[in-house]
């Protein structure tokens, strides 16, 4: 299915990429890779994303008391860190699927916090009980599986976790995604976050691909689409 899901017209198909990213590369340098989790950190707290990931997800648990969430891809860990702030009494499993991420993640303050686990998983194969958690999310992140995983991380997360959050880079139309390319594209050889940020941009799933991808795994999903802001989707079991 192509990424902008099974309608996308032809300029839109076009808009693909096989390459990977730096980050989903066994044959990069760590540093490279570092530099790249960095970089969303930095841009996570300058635009204040962390914050508002943080938000969309406990609006999604405020009826939950004493909620389990399970993060999954991680990264650099700094949405777990304001989801831990701003609920009292959340715990919070803080994962990716990336051993150098989690180790990196666990020799901070997260791998210190009373309410913090922070462990390796995939998330097209969680290693939990059913129901074990009140919410799943995902950030940033569901862009860098092909199709079939992708609907793997749709059962698994609804398995494990009464609803998945999943935020990621919206796909906007083609001619407009033709001009964010062109504004990034420049840069890409240069700079790992934008080499990323391009594939990415590229690898994003449009709403009717998300929807696609839900039929297929056997979920429900709700689409939450602004013009500006991320593309935001709930999934639940049916
Ligand atoms: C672009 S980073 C996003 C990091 C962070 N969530 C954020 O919002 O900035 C994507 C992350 O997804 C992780 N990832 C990729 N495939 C994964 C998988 N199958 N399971 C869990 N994490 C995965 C990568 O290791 C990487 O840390």
């Amino acid at each position: 299915m192509p990424r902008g899901g099974p309608d996308a017209s032809c300029l839109d198909r076009l808009l693909w990429t096989d390459r990977s990213e730096y980050l989903d590369r066994s044959d990069v340098d760590p540093g490279v890779k570092r530099s790249v989790v960095d970089a969303l950190n930095w841009t996570g707290r300058v635009f204040g994303s962390h914050e508002q990931f943080a938000a969309i997800a406990l609006e999604e648990i405020a009826e939950v008391p004493d909620p389990s969430v399970l993060e999954l891809g991680a990264g650099h860990g700094a949405l777990a860190t304001k989801l831990l702030e701003f609920h009292p009494s959340a715990h919070v499993t803080v994962t990716d699927v990336a051993e150098d991420a989690v180790a990196a993640m666990a020799a901070g303050p997260l791998g210190e916090h009373p309410r913090a686990t922070v462990r390796v998983v995939d998330a097209t194969s969680i290693d939990a009980p059913d129901r074990q958690f009140a919410l799943a999310v995902f950030a940033l992140s569901f862009h860098h599986l092909p199709p079939a995983a992708a609907a793997a991380v749709l059962a698994e997360g609804t398995r494990v976790a009464d609803k998945l959050l999943i935020i990621d880079l919206p796909r906007p139309p083609a001619p407009v995604h033709v001009l964010r390319l062109a504004t990034m594209l420049p840069l890409a050889p240069f700079i790992p976050f934008v080499h990323d940020g391009v594939i990415s941009s590229l690898r994003s799933y449009s709403p009717s691909a998300l929807r696609a991808l839900a039929d297929h795994a056997g979920v429900d999903i709700e689409l939450r689409n602004s013009l500006f802001g991320p593309q935001i989707a709930v999934a639940t079991r049916r």
